[in-house]
């Protein structure tokens, strides 16, 4: 088990667009998957992108469940290794114009103590390969869709304050949200 440390906001490590896994199923990357999975679950993370361990690679994993007390309101979502990705927005399944943005809160294992309002895509599609190089292919929305954004945007050196319009909704979470300070780093 081992717990990787978490690079903060301000590190330009976070800032590079990350380069893309040209080999899978390797020890090493077995090993760097394996890490990154503990250290999502010993910070309580809903996901974690490589980037924020100082890995300058297209690897995101990510995955709740109902006990995620960073979340205790979020629905489940299947824990996933996801490599290369690719996201496709997608208009509403009873619509058939275009793709419709979404506001919920969001946190960040990189941006401790704080929650904003953040706009995504209700409903994407995303590609890419797990670890062994299987080919992933979803359809989501909701909740997973917004991890999968929050997620893939880390490997664009996106990280959530980047995309907030409305900084009236933007502050610590100890003040927002009371009752997660017991369950909660951040
Ligand atoms: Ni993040």
């Amino acid at each position: 088990m081992t717990v990787r440390e978490i690079l903060l906001m301000g590190d330009p490590r976070l800032l590079r667009c990350a380069q893309p896994v040209a080999a899978f199923d390797t020890d090493e990357l077995h090993l760097l998957v394996s890490d990154m999975l503990d250290t999502m679950l010993a910070l309580d993370g809903a996901g974690l992108a490589a980037p924020q361990i100082g890995v300058d690679l297209q690897l995101v994993i990510f995955g709740t469940d109902a006990r995620n007390p960073r979340y205790p309101a979020a629905p489940p979502v299947p824990k996933t290794v996801l490599l290369n990705p690719v996201i496709t927005p997608l208009a509403p399944e009873d619509e058939s114009n275009t793709p419709v943005e979404v506001e919920d809160w969001e946190g960040c294992l990189s941006v401790p103590g704080l929650r904003a309002v953040v706009p995504r895509f209700e409903r994407i599609r995303y590609t890419g390969f797990d670890q062994y190089g299987d080919p992933i292919d979803r359809t989501v929305e909701g909740f997973h869709a917004r991890v999968v954004q929050h997620e893939c945007d880390h490997l664009l050196g996106k990280l959530y304050p980047m995309r907030v319009r409305d900084f009236s909704r933007f502050g610590f979470t100890s003040v927002l949200f009371p009752e997660l300070r017991s369950a909660t780093r951040d």
